[in-house]
């Protein structure tokens, strides 16, 4: 009897073992490439009976198109009807997301890191050649108000806020490679979170510090007669007693003012949409504006034609985006460099507003003048009546 049971159960398990055995072992014994296509691509002569998506093939009868036919219009991104509100959910793979995983992983990043590292050669080479730029008349002592309060704030709050987000963003770029391999995953996984959260909401910050600081500069920064004449003397940053004459902003103060507006401007609107994604066709009215006047961007960059997807727009913008802040960030290290190091005399215009007489004279003479003859109560001490 308990023979009896025991070999009832020997067979229960045995065909079932026998089946496993057999699957593992075709499993083994079979090419990888019958594998592969039993597993994700239908058979070359498989045929469906399923409507393809897009207009109906072969001269309009539906039910006789090969799987291979669908499954390439699938890969090349033809997007179905879906029955849900969302409709993106119709485009089951887009084929242009591995070109820009690939171009972000690739060369532009590289290229990107490249263009950082040139210009703070650039800056180091140009301090080893010039020096610092020294108040050829030394300090006076006698100060001049250049900023109010309210400006300073301004500046400091798109400073302090532009700085943040470019640690951050480049993080996102660089940090990958840079970062984890120095402190590791356990460290680097919440700090990129933590660093994600505070780029997305230093963002508002640094639109607000931006359109304060237009608000306030613009009147100072319209180009005129005094800008040709500071460019062609280089600014008097080559050679001493060069100085040429300048109104509160000189030329090349301008230049940095109108780059970080538009920099600014256009980190703010791509930064926006990849905040609040699929909502906006930048790239696609874009485009369409300049293919008005004779410009062809797309054709010039080789990218496909217009219109694109929301995802497309999307990998656009995150490449557009990360272009125009490395840009910006080249043109800050600049503008940091000359109002630091570069400069003596320079950063107190920003830490405590006031500037020394003679720096003001040497730098900025016309604007000097002019406060020194219209608002006397600007500099101190008081100047003897
Ligand atoms: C540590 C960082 C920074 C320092 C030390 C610094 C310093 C200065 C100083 C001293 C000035 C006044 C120059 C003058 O008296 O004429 C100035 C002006 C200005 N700064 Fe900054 N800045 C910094 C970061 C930034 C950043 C990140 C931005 C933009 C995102 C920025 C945008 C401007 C603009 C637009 C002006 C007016 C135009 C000009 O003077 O070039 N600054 N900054």
């Amino acid at each position: 009897m308990k023979h009896l049971t025991t070999r009832r159960a020997s067979a229960r398990y045995l065909l079932p073992g026998i089946a496993f055995a057999l699957l593992v072992l075709t499993g083994l014994v079979l090419p990888p490439e019958a594998k592969a296509q039993s597993s994700v691509r239908p058979p070359e002569n498989a045929t469906t009976s399923i409507a393809p998506p897009g207009p109906p093939l072969q001269g309009g009868v539906q039910g006789t198109a090969s799987d291979a036919d669908i499954w390439r219009d699938i890969r090349q991104g033809e997007v179905g009807t879906v029955p849900i509100p969302d409709k993106s959910a119709g485009l089951m793979i887009q084929s242009q997301g591995e070109d820009w995983r690939l171009q972000r992983k690739g060369p532009m990043n590289d290229y990107l890191g490249y263009a950082m590292l040139a210009t703070i050669v650039l800056l180091a080479v140009f301090f080893a050649i010039r020096g610092r730029i020294k108040v050829e008349h030394g300090m006076s002592g006698v100060k001049i108000k250049r900023f109010s309060t309210l400006e300073r704030m301004s500046h400091w709050l798109m400073a302090l806020s532009f700085i943040t987000l470019g640690i951050s963003g480049l993080n996102f770029t660089f940090g990958r490679s840079l970062v984890l391999p120095v402190i590791g995953k356990d460290l680097f996984g919440p700090l990129s979170g933590f660093l994600k959260a505070t780029h997305n909401y230093t963002a508002f910050a640094f639109m607000i510090g931006l359109a304060l600081a237009f608000v306030l500069w613009i009147v100072h920064n319209i180009p005129d007669r005094t800008d040709l004449n500071w460019l062609a003397k280089g600014g008097g940053l080559i050679g001493k007693s060069n100085h040429p004459p300048a109104k509160k902003f000189n030329a090349g103060q301008k230049l940095i003012f109108w780059g970080v507006m538009l920099l600014g401007l256009s980190v703010s609107v791509s930064g926006w949409a990849l905040l609040f994604p699929f909502e906006h066709q930048l790239f696609t009215g874009t485009f369409a504006l300049l293919g008005n006047i004779g410009i062809d961007v797309p054709a010039i960059l080789g990218l496909p034609e217009p219109p694109y997807s929301a995802i497309q727009e999307q990998q656009f913008n995150s490449v557009w985006h990360s272009i125009v802040a490395v840009a910006m960030i080249c043109l800050i290290f600049a503008h940091i460099y000359i109002g630091t190091i570069g400069m003596q005399g320079a950063y107190d215009a920003m830490g405590s507003g006031e500037v020394d007489l003679n720096w003001a004279r040497e730098h900025h003479s016309l604007w000097a003048e002019e406060v020194v003859a219209r608002k006397p109560e600007r500099i101190s001490p008081a100047p003897a009546e």
